[in-house]
């Protein structure tokens, strides 16, 4: 296993997608999607998802989700999460970036930075070396950050586990946890707007997925088109 991706990782010619958000969101979805609507164009894609995304990240992830690490605080949570998630680019990400697919993937590293960096009060400072040792220069090429008032999104959450069933170890925080967290994904967009896009996740199905496909035609694929065009030209 890498113990520094940025050193190690074979040369990316693929596109990396995250999409983020809290509970309730729309994620899952909106990265079948996605996915579906990149290859209907004939682009190589593949989902993947954090926690898990990998044989040995699945394995964390039950760890992860069970409640059980919650105990140990969160920084050491912060510490499981990453050490899943070099798995998962080890295993799945970078393999596929380097063979020139894109990688949509359900949530990434701005999910620690926002669940246990902001909200567990971790020190920016400790996230950011963990995220360079871990993620290196895995880093997305663009972030779509589902935004949604923590009300309808936990309403969602409810509705999609069906009532009764119990909640997850994050869906189970109240909505204060939820409202912050909410805050903390929009402070990480406003500190990132060439990386991260904003998009409204209150809408229908149909209208989020069409404010993603836009954002990435603009962003992507046009970017793309116009550099094809300039190398045309240039020849
Ligand atoms: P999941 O069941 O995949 O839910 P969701 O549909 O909300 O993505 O649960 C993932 C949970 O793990 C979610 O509550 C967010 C949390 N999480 C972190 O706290 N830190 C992380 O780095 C990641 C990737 C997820």
């Amino acid at each position: 296993m890498n113990s520094d991706p940025s050193l190690t990782n074979p040369p990316r010619r693929g596109t990396f997608i995250t999409l983020e958000g809290g509970e309730g969101a729309g994620k899952s979805t909106q990265v079948r999607y996605l996915v579906a609507r990149l290859q209907a164009r004939g682009i190589e894609a593949i989902s993947t998802r954090e926690p898990g995304g990998s044989p040995g990240a699945e394995i964390l992830r039950d760890l992860l989700l069970s409640g059980m690490i919650k105990a140990l605080g969160a920084k050491a949570e912060a510490i499981l999460f990453a050490a899943a998630r070099i798995d998962h680019i080890d295993h799945t990400i970078a393999p596929a970036l380097a063979a020139g697919k894109w990688v949509v993937c359900d949530r990434f590293a701005d999910s620690t930075r926002a669940y246990q960096g902001t909200l567990g009060g971790l020190d920016p400072g400790f996230l950011r070396a963990l995220e360079r040792v871990t993620v290196g220069d895995t880093r997305p090429d663009l972030t779509l950050i589902l935004d949604l008032p923590p009300e309808i999104g936990l309403e969602r959450a409810a509705e999609r586990r069906g009532a009764g069933a119990p909640t997850d170890r994050f869906e189970g925080e109240d909505l204060a946890f939820h409202a912050a967290l909410r805050k903390a994904y929009l402070a990480i967009a406003a500190a990132e707007p060439e990386r991260c896009v904003v998009v409204d996740a209150a809408h229908s199905e149909a209208e989020v997925a069409q404010a993603i496909w836009d954002a990435i035609s603009h962003r992507l694929l046009d970017a793309d088109a116009s550099a094809q065009g300039e190398a045309l030209h240039g020849a």
